[in-house]
């Protein structure tokens, strides 16, 4: 028996290998302190939960349309309208998918056939990559720079562009450094987009997770944009629901019309008391959102201070995002082996990401950060 020759070059997710060691270790009495981890810690705000509870009462437990209940398509598309500018017409424009997963994988398997690229500014969430690899598709990954806040560099995109490329992918506040890009980079990526005729898959879901006065802008919101971009979003980090598997994405009627037909063989439809749970979300108070996000500044705040004062890394002040994006290079060991280290030295699970860098995460509450903190201080002083 043999598995798919297109497996040979999808890998494993390397997170899920640190959280099956830190869980190994714990088993047998350890503490570890989390920072590998990609989801709020915070519970699902009460209101939303009791919205999924009544519709389970209710019966609300069969298939829904396969676009997703109206409610919640209506309240998607004045929630786009409200924080983004765009205008989707909620009857077909809209899905509601199974995660902002599933979302960038209808988009990559309805718009792309094998041997297509795909621009990936890197580094990158890696779900990019691996969907691009699933459907026989070409990942060109292009580097992002500390030097520029890794903010994506023009030159680096066109360079990259040739005959086959027909797709960008652009994640902001950006998973895995913090990076927002600004209005002027994201003006400049949707020129490139139109010359070129390259869809663009914008990737939003950590827009409500935002700092330090910086703006969350939507690409297809710029002139020519909104029929060539499918946006992407969902719940999971900002109502930390991630657990419900709920996303969205919206793009033009044509677009969507594809995308629909992967939807339907895929999943049929979002799990149907989980989505009136997603319309208390955005109909409901956003009061706990704008306190996570209050939580979560006050730990980016405390943990940047303690991380620039190490010795031996390069700290990237994040804008967005709950992650820490952090150079390791300068340490001569490569971040596969320092996360082992850190994991046995300072009890702590971080995220290895290519050779160099490694990914923390502040979802976890203050004092165990600052206890993480305390412990990698003390690892790193032994190794300098
Ligand atoms: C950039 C990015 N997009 C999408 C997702 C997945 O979101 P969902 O839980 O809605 O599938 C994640 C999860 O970590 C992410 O970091």
């Amino acid at each position: 028996m043999k598995l798919a020759k297109r497996m040979d070059i999808i890998p494993f997710q390397r997170i899920r290998k640190i959280v099956e060691e830190a869980t190994r270790r714990e088993k047998q009495g350890e503490n570890i302190i989390h920072l590998e981890i990609g989801r709020p810690d915070f519970d699902t705000p009460s209101h939303i939960k009791e919205a999924a509870i009544k519709a389970i009462s209710q019966g609300k437990v069969h298939y829904t349309s396969n676009y997703g209940i109206t409610e919640l398509r209506n309240e998607i598309a004045a929630k786009f309208k409200q924080d983004n500018g765009l205008v989707y017409d909620s009857s077909d424009e809209v899905i509601v998918t199974v995660g902002a997963t599933e979302g960038i994988f209808l988009s990559m398997m309805a718009l792309l056939d094998p041997g297509d690229e795909v621009l990936i500014p890197n580094p990158s969430f890696p779900c990019y990559a691996q969907c691009a690899n699933m459907i026989e598709a070409v990942p060109v990954l292009v580097p992002l720079k500390q030097e520029n806040d890794f903010e994506p560099v023009m030159e680096d995109f066109t360079s990259r562009i040739t005959s086959k490329t027909k797709m960008l992918i652009i994640n902001t506040p950006h998973n895995p450094t913090g990076a927002v890009y600004s209005e002027e980079t994201l003006k400049a990526l949707a020129q490139m987009a139109i010359k070129n005729n390259l869809f663009v898959l914008s990737d939003e879901i950590y827009e409500k997770n935002i700092y330090d006065g910086y703006r969350h802008f939507s690409i297809a919101s710029l002139p020519g944009m909104q029929e060539r971009t499918i946006t992407v979003n969902g719940f999971s980090k900002s109502h930390c629901m991630t657990g419900w598997r709920l996303g969205y994405l919206a793009s033009s009627r044509e677009l969507i019309a594809g995308l629909i037909r992967i939807h339907q063989y895929a999943t049929v439809c979002a799990t149907s008391f989980a989505q009136y749970g997603a319309v208390a979300a955005l109909s409901g108070s956003q009061k706990a959102v704008e306190e996570m996000g209050k939580e979560f500044n006050r730990r980016r705040i405390m943990m940047v201070d303690r991380l620039v004062k190490m010795p031996g890394i390069s700290v990237f002040k994040p804008k967005g995002a709950f992650y820490i994006f952090i150079n390791v290079e300068k340490l001569g060991m490569s971040s596969q082996k320092l996360c082992t280290y850190l994991l046995d030295e300072a009890s702590i699970a971080v995220v290895p990401w290519g050779d160099n860098h490694i990914r923390l995460s502040y979802a976890n509450s203050y004092e165990n950060l600052e206890k993480a903190m305390d412990n990698m201080a003390a690892a790193l002083k032994k190794l300098t």
